[in-house]
């Protein structure tokens, strides 16, 4: 039985969670999301202040819920990579001070690593080997788990990731911040055959299409595009639900497309969806049709553990900490880390 408390700063949520093997003992998460929403996105540095006023207390909260004490704790982690250098720095900081007190191994984990865990968390009989869909404000990402620690990206965006380009469409239709909930409400009452939009495909230099990778910035400029003659057309309100509702439905379409795609052509029977795109109904509804057309099993997480959260960074943890890996009191924090090189945080 391994005992971890986990700390999750990468972004804008505040996180501190302790989970014991696969069960979650605990799990305090702080939104920002107020704080960043005037400014329409996360402002990096009000995001490290308001981590550094939340921590402490997050901690003793994860703690006196759990109704544990640091001599029932067996690791101490906090995500590393990727994220905002600051945001980082605060989680990082408080987990190796803890770690040095209490004389308690400190692991730093990869944020996507942690993203991948989630699915253990809800599902404990999941085994890899499996494809995760990793869909988030950072990341649209197709990788093939084959291990703890070891990952082979299949597919990745060439720009804007998928959880960006909601929030970026929500803002150039006045949603606010973050956009993906607010559009995915909206999409419920509208139209989606009502525009067609597309779906933004990655040229090869030998021709043809990357059968896995993502582009989003072109439907962002198209629905742009669309809004700028609609309100050209005519004086009429927006469209606001039939817009959302054609939108979410192509990026659901072309990360389905993606998914299957892959899985099929690496004989992959299990796919896992993580991250905070993966709460989208319409991506979960897509998605687990096609899945079942092929014969395929898929697993969303519920949607607390698709968002950002301390647990997925405690069980990550845990399964580093039970193979002997350990990481090192000079290990800093990095705002790139590509998920291949997970093993060089230990
Ligand atoms: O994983 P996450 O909480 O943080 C990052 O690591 O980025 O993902 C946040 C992203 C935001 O872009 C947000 O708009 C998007 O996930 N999101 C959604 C939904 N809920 C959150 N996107 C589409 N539909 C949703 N229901
Ligand atoms: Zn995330």
């Amino acid at each position: 039985m391994t005992t971890i408390l986990g700390i999750e700063t990468s972004c804008d949520e505040t996180a501190v969670a302790i989970v014991n093997n696969q069960t979650i003992c605990s799990s305090v998460v702080a939104s920002q999301i107020d704080l960043h929403k005037r400014y329409g996105g996360v402002v990096p540095e009000e995001a490290s202040r308001q981590h550094l006023l939340t921590i402490n207390p997050c901690i003793e909260e994860a703690l006196t819920t759990a109704n544990l004490t640091w001599n029932d704790i067996d690791g101490i982690a906090a995500t590393v990579a990727p994220g905002l250098i600051g945001a980082l720095m605060v989680g990082e900081t408080a987990a190796k001070t803890l770690a040095m007190i209490h004389q308690k191994p400190f692991l730093g984990i990869h944020h996507l690593e942690g993203h991948i865990y989630a699915t253990y968390l809800s599902e404990p009989n999941w085994k890899p080997p499996f494809l995760c869909l990793l869909v988030s404000g950072g990341h649209t990402s197709l990788i093939h788990v084959k291990d703890c620690g070891i990952y082979e990206q299949l597919g990745t965006t060439r720009d804007d990731a998928a959880g960006e380009a909601f929030d970026k469409v929500a803002r150039l239709l006045n949603l606010g911040y973050p956009g993906g909930p607010i559009i995915d409400k909206l999409a419920h009452q509208g139209n989606p055959k009502r525009f067609a939009l597309p779906e933004g495909k990655v040229s090869l230099p030998q021709g043809g299409y990357h059968p896995y990778d993502s582009s989003f910035s072109g439907l962002k400029t198209a629905v742009l595009r669309l809004v700028e003659k609609l309100k050209q057309e005519n004086n009429e309100p927006l469209p606001i639900a039939d817009l959302a509702a054609s939108f979410q439905e192509t990026v659901a379409r072309s990360l389905t497309k993606k998914t299957i795609t892959c899985a099929l052509d690496y004989n992959i029977s299990h796919i896992a969806v993580g991250g905070g795109v993966a709460a989208n109904s319409g991506l979960r509804k897509q998605l687990q049709e096609a899945a079942t057309k092929h014969n395929l099993t898929v697993h969303f997480p519920p949607l607390k553990l698709c968002t950002d959260n301390a647990a997925m960074i405690a069980c990550a943890a845990g399964e580093h900490l039970k193979k002997g890996h350990i990481s090192s009191w000079n290990l800093g924090v990095q705002s790139r880390l590509p998920i291949t090189e997970v093993m060089t945080l230990y």
